[in-house]
Formats: C-alpha cells, sequence, structure tokens
C-alpha cells in the first residue's frame, strides 16, 4: 500500500454520513482506502458494494479486505453498468454512493500501463486491459483534426494543433517515451509543466471515454440512491467537476456544498496528487 493515499477521506465520509446499517457503494475500489473506511464507519450491518473497471488492481484490493467477509461485494465492471450488479445482489437502493475519479496511483505509477512518461512503456492508458483499445491505436489512427480538437478540449493544449501535426507526422508511436519527446519538440516548455502533461491527459480520457461514462454514471448512480440517500463525487478535472455540478444543478437534489470543496493545505503538501481534487455532493430528493 505504500505511497497510495485515498483524497479528502474524512470529508467524503462525513458527507457520505455513514450508518451502521443499509447497502453503500464506492464506484471507484482503487486501492480501497475509502472502501475499507467506509466499511469501518458502517459496522456492524452497512454492505458495501465495491467496483473498479480494473480487474487486475481490484483483484489485488479483494485480497487485502477480504476480512471483512460478506459485509463487501467487490466486482469489475464500469459504474455506468452499476444497474447490472445491484440487480444481481438484490438491491433496490443505497444510501450513499461515492465516486473518487480519474487514475489511482497504482495505475499511474505502474511503468506498464502507459499512463505516466516517467518511463518508457507501451502505450496502452485503459483502466480496463480487458476491453478497448489503447492510446497507441489512437495516436496512430486518428485524423490530425480530430487529435487537435482533442488535445485542446480535454487537455487544455494551446499548441494543440502543432502537436497533432507533430504527431501525424512521426507516427506510428508505440511507447510513452516516443509521444513525450514529440511533444516536447512540438510544444516546447511553458511555465514548469512537462509539454506531455496535457497530451497524456487528453488522451487518458479519450481511451478510458472518461466524460462518458461520468455522466451514464452519476445517472445510474442517481436511479438507484434512496430518498435521501447521499452522492459524494471527488473529480480532478474542471470537465469533469463541471459535469457533477451541473448534474446537481439539473434538479432532483438538494445541493450540500455550496461551494465546491478542496482539500486542505496540509494534505496537499502531505500528498501533492490531492492537489486538483474537488468534492461535491448532494442529497437525493423524493422523485416525483
Ligand atoms: C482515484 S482512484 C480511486 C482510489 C480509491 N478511492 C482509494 O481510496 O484507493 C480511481 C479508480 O476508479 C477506477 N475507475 C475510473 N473510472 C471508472 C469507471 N468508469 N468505472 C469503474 N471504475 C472506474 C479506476 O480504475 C481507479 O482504480
Amino acid at each position: 500500500m505504500s505511497g497510495h493515499r485515498s483524497v479528502m477521506l474524512p470529508e467524503a465520509l462525513a458527507f457520505l454520513h455513514p450508518e451502521p446499517e443499509g447497502w453503500w457503494a464506492d464506484l471507484t475500489v482503487g486501492g480501497g482506502g475509502h472502501t475499507e473506511a467506509l466499511l469501518q464507519a458502517t459496522a456492524p450491518g452497512g454492505r458495501v458494494l465495491g467496483l473498479d473497471r480494473d480487474a487486475e488492481n481490484l483483484e489485488k484490493t479483494r485480497q487485502r479486505l477480504l476480512t471483512y467477509g460478506e459485509r463487501l461485494h467487490l466486482i469489475h465492471a464500469n459504474y455506468s453498468e452499476l444497474a447490472g450488479p445491484a440487480r444481481e445482489l438484490g438491491i433496490s437502493g443505497f444510501r450513499g454512493i461515492l465516486m473518487d475519479l480519474g487514475v489511482s496511483s497504482f495505475q499511474f505509477d505502474d511503468a506498464d500501463r502507459g499512463f505516466s512518461f516517467q518511463q518508457d512503456a507501451p502505450l496502452d492508458m485503459r483502466m480496463d486491459r480487458s476491453r478497448g483499445v489503447t492510446a497507441a491505436e489512437i495516436v496512430n489512427h486518428t485524423d490530425e483534426k480530430q487529435l487537435a480538437d482533442w488535445f485542446y478540449t480535454y487537455g487544455g493544449e494551446r499548441r494543440s494543433r502543432q502537436l497533432a501535426h507533430a504527431i501525424v507526422r512521426q507516427r506510428p508511436l508505440s511507447t510513452t517515451l516516443q509521444l513525450a519527446e514529440v511533444a516536447k519538440r512540438a510544444v516546447g516548455y511553458s511555465g514548469k509543466i512537462h509539454p506531455a502533461t496535457r497530451a497524456f491527459q487528453a488522451l487518458r480520457l479519450v481511451v478510458n471515454d472518461e466524460l462518458g461514462s461520468l455522466e451514464q454514471g452519476l445517472a445510474a448512480a442517481a436511479a438507484l440512491l434512496e430518498e435521501g440517500g447521499r452522492l459524494v463525487v471527488i473529480s480532478f478535472h474542471s470537465l469533469e467537476d463541471r459535469i457533477v455540478k451541473q448534474f446537481f444543478r439539473a434538479g432532483g437534489w438538494e445541493i450540500l456544498t455550496r461551494h465546491v470543496v478542496r482539500p486542505t493545505e496540509a494534505e496537499v503538501s502531505e500528498n501533492p496528487r490531492s492537489r486538483s481534487a474537488r468534492l461535491r455532493a448532494a442529497l437525493r430528493r423524493r422523485q416525483g
């Protein structure tokens, strides 16, 4: 578990308002830090359904949390498919649902997965390696204009057209360092951020359809929350946060976070990866 810290854990738990009974869901189990805290906070009678689209990491977390026995059900699934596992387990509603978006530090630090350009690895970036297309397939087969649009919209890259042009000229690219090198030459440094950062972020969102899954996941969670149940979402990207904010504002919710909640300075200094986290929470109103 070294190197992994669950982001905004006390805040997330406080907004979930755990009780010692009923069903709870962690839709993004990752290393299981939030899941375990939720299990402890809902003891002795609360039960937790945990999902993650990354089968390999979920298996490791399953081994670690075996001691919770029947109170925990872990299932390999995209959270957009929440209705399926809930139906199979006979769950009619959850008291609280947590979503902690993005990649986990296990995925990011695992050189093999291709999320990071700190080490050379195949350009993969799929959270679920059992399906979907890799980042290599996307950079090598997408037309230049589409690539530029993604770098601009999802990565906030101002030199998106130069970057897309350089990629198309130099492809096929198959490794993280090849892409990082092309980005470095095409975009150059602006400030301290490595020029490949925005390209990698954009590709990761595309490879995993992260924004599409989020919209579907929020709808799936809303459909399965009990009246008075709480949905807590931690996001790391302004586009994700905007989707969450708009979803809550569209109706059917009592918003518990009038302003978005950010990690404390102490957390950011202890865990720099938490610095872009934003938490929003809402309570499900009676429908109809
Ligand atoms: C930031 S990590 C979660 C860390 C976790 N809360 C902890 O305390 O260890 C996000 C996790 O969500 C998973 N994930 C991302 N998008 C998903 C989706 N659409 N469906 C299911 N899991 C997803 C990733 O595979 C990753 O393991």
